[in-house]
């Protein structure tokens, strides 16, 4: 399986930050914001990654990641020209899918859960259909939005409905099967102009082949398009890291433990992050000192 990093887009929910810098290139804290689903594809075990970005945006992507090799992991990189939608994603990225099944994340949202990468695993181990996660949250309408039947079956999936029939939100995660990209071509621009990621989930759908995963409350989904989102984001992330002294969203760390890289490279890694406090932590895990 492979993974596409969606980190387009126009962010003006975050004028004026947005305005000279990528939004997936902020910092959540104290990494830039790429880096957490960046770490959530990886936990899925994928190795080949798509990021795809603005014309504009894209060369300081590839100057903070490189070729992939600092994650054990192999980086391509392509453009979006405008934002035409999130589905368009497999039109992009057509050729280098070559027929592969393929997990899509956008750039901008970060999932914290016990047991992710065992959910991330068995979505990604799944040959047919695709598979999406749902979280409860409060302001649906802002959101794609799954309903459930009586025998908790989705039975509709809709973007932005202004009148919610769930308070199931779909997270900016998803998993497909090979037929992704050809399913993508055959969906039309909605009324907003984009190629909708909510219309391929609900061909799916339609096949009797989306599985919806629920996420439990226990899990954080937050996605950090707005001020408040990604003050919130920044806060969750150092709250969880300064209490328990483990990392969230650091790909470093999940190369390591997924067994991408090697014990001597975490060190060099760590080395070259200097005083920082996630330099001091990888340090500790590459000598051993930590769990
Ligand atoms: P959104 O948050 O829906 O859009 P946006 O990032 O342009 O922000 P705003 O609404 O404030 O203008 O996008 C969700 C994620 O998907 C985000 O990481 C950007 C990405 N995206 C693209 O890369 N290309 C697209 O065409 C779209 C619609 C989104």
């Amino acid at each position: 399986m492979k993974g596409i990093l969606l980190a387009g887009g126009s962010g003006t929910r975050l004028h004026p930050m947005t305005l000279a810098a990528s939004k997936q290139l902020l910092p959540v804290y104290d990494k830039p914001m790429v880096y957490y689903p960046l770490s959530t594809l990886m936990l899925a075990g994928i190795k080949d990654i798509m990021l795809i970005s603005t014309p504009d945006d894209l060369p300081q992507f590839r100057r903070l990641l490189g070729d992939g090799s600092r994650f054990g992991v192999r980086f391509e990189y392509a453009v979006q020209p405008s934002p035409d939608g999130i589905a368009q994603a497999f039109l992009i990225g057509r050729d280098w899918l070559a027929g592969e099944a393929c997990a899509l994340a956008l750039g901008d949202n970060l999932i914290h859960a016990d047991h992710l990468s065992t959910l991330l695993r068995a979505a990604s181990a799944r040959p047919v259909g695709a598979t999406v996660f749902a979280y409860q949250v409060r302001d649906p309408e802002r959101y794609g939005v799954v309903a459930f039947d009586a025998n908790g079956k989705a039975v509709e999936v809709v973007e932005k409905p202004a009148a919610p029939t769930s308070n199931w939100a779909i997270t900016g995660l998803y998993f497909y099967d090979h037929n992704v990209s050809d399913i993508a071509r055959s969906i039309k621009p909605s009324a907003r102009g984009e190629l909708e990621i909510t219309d391929l989930n609900r061909v799916y759908l339609e096949a009797d082949t989306l599985h919806v995963e629920k996420l439990s409350r226990g899990c954080a989904w937050l996605d950090a398009g707005t001020p408040d989102s990604l003050l919130q984001a920044a806060t969750f992330v150092q709250t969880i890291q300064s209490r328990t002294g483990m990392l969230v969203g650091c790909p470093e760390e999940v190369a390591f433990r997924m067994g991408f890289i090697d014990a001597d490279r975490l060190r060099h890694h760590a080395t070259h992050l200097g005083k920082t406090e996630l330099g001091r932590v990888l340090m500790e895990l590459a000598e051993g000192e930590s769990a």
